[in-house]
């Protein structure tokens, strides 16, 4: 009798604990890492330092050369996604029409969440409203190999069954490499990235684990590896995907560690940033917390840490909650981000190469407010495209004749003067296309 209640009291905690485990990929790797290679945590210390600077640094855009990206503008990043699942795996989420779909999907709310156009902004308690970052990266599918020759975007190796990767104390290395059944990794100067993998912990799901560039994690793990049905969103009720991790959240989660960006709560196992040992993630606009987040809580949430209104900001993207429990990142997060990028070459690097990349296109479902100014018209080639570039990143142009057919194409265009001397003369539609959506124009040239 003894025994039984033991052991279903047993089970009770050991189901608890697997689900609150089930996430937690990141301070895994990191406790490994400080095992493997002690020197790590003296370096990640400094390396959190040097990110805080950076951030200081960006905020104030200080010592920033032209070239390198200043407040408000939007960068590309080339993304290469690793397929390494078997063919049971694969068969689950659409085999590879299902793969391009994931991929599509999850680059859109990628953007979406990192370019200030997640829907779901509005649920933004008041009290942080003026906190939401418009982080300003953009993330495009790789339209090139590291050898010159096109690609989709993905490669796929078909893993022997059942395959299972379970080194995730080193970052999931073994799906990073050809030799141990994985996937190499293309250049990761000028590529972001990303392997698709079934992680597991034991027996827990892991849903990512980020090695971000710098010294402090070995270079051949560089990237994101991201567990397989917590990759994309949702499209139909049908789709497989983890309980309430169907909104592509979890890479944007990871893509927080990759720049640099720790959990809210600091990893230090309930303490709070004044408590002695007590860490932080080092981000003066979240509010201080004591432990991770789950689910999907209700405004507002208290903790040990914060004890007063408003409380911890449980739909931080650097949480645990649920997709559709998180919905932003704060200002200096977003410094955080943009001083990587603006500062530090590992990362400034991967913003060079916007012709690898292809960023998709989607169609809102809210209208473009955006007013668009075209000039001269007529014209006699030479044209300029106005447009309120707070909001909207012009990520195509094309020039359409009268049959319909595009003449001309501009992808990522690099500046707003456009020549179109080479057409014969005629009437065009020039069709801009936002990440927000697309403006047509007719024009003249003459
Ligand atoms: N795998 C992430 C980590 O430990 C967990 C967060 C993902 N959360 C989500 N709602 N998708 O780094
Ligand atoms: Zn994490
Ligand atoms: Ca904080």
């Amino acid at each position: 009798m003894t025994k039984i209640i033991c052991v279903t009291v047993f089970s009770f905690l050991l189901s608890i604990s697997s689900f609150a485990q089930r996430n937690c990929g990141q301070q895994i790797y990191l406790e490994q890492l400080q095992i493997t290679h002690p020197e790590t945590k003296s370096q990640i210390i400094e390396q959190r330092k040097q990110a805080q600077l950076a951030a200081e640094q960006y905020k104030e855009s200080l010592k920033m050369a032209s070239t390198m990206k200043t407040t408000g503008t939007t960068v590309t990043i080339p993304v290469v996604f690793h397929i390494v699942l078997d063919n049971t795996q694969i068969a689950s989420i659409g085999g590879t029409a299902g793969i391009e779909d994931r991929i599509n999907t999850q680059l859109i709310s990628l953007n979406k969440d990192y370019n200030g156009l997640n829907a779901d902004k509005s649920k933004i308690p008041a009290a942080w409203a003026s906190l939401y970052a418009n982080v300003g990266i953009q993330f495009g599918l790789a339209v090139k190999k590291p050898d010159g020759t096109s690609t989709p975007g993905y490669d796929i190796r078909y893993a022997t069954t059942p395959s299972t990767f379970t080194d995730v104390g080193s970052g999931c290395s073994s799906a990073k490499t050809y030799a141990s059944g994985g996937l190499d990794p293309w250049d990761n100067t000028k590529y972001l990235n990303i392997w698709v993998v079934n992680m597991k912990y034991g027996s827990s799901t892991v849903l990512g684990v980020t090695a971000p560039p710098g010294s402090s994690f070995p270079s051949a793990e560089k990237g994101i590896a991201l567990y397989y049905l917590a990759f994309g969103t949702r499209t139909s009720a049908s789709e497989a995907f983890e309980y309430n991790i169907d909104q592509g959240r979890t890479l944007t989660h990871e893509m927080g560690h990759y720049f640099y960006l720790w959990h809210t709560w600091g990893d230090d196992g309930g303490l709070c940033p004044s408590d002695p040992g007590g860490d932080d993630d080092g981000i003066a606009d979240t509010p201080p917390e004591a432990d991770a987040k789950y689910h999907s809580p209700t405004y507002p949430l208290y903790d040990a840490c914060s004890t007063t209104s408003p409380g911890v900001m449980f739909m931080n993207y650097m949480e645990y909650t649920d997709d559709t429990a998180m919905y932003m990142f704060t200002k200096d997060q977003s410094a955080v981000i943009n001083g990587q990028i603006a500062l530090l070459s590992n990362s400034y690097s991967l913003t060079q190469h916007p012709e690898l990349a292809k960023v998709p296109t989607y169609i809102p479902t809210i209208g473009l407010s955006e007013q668009i100014n075209i000039y001269p018209n007529p014209t006699t080639g030479v044209l300029s495209i106005k447009f309120n570039s707070d909001s909207n990143v012009l990520t195509d142009i094309n020039i359409i004749n009268l049959l319909g057919q595009r003449v001309l194409n501009i992808s990522n265009p690099q500046s707003n003067i456009i020549d179109l001397s080479s057409l014969s003369k005629g009437i065009y539609m020039v069709q801009c296309q936002f990440n927000t959506g697309t403006i047509t124009k007719k024009i003249v040239i003459q």
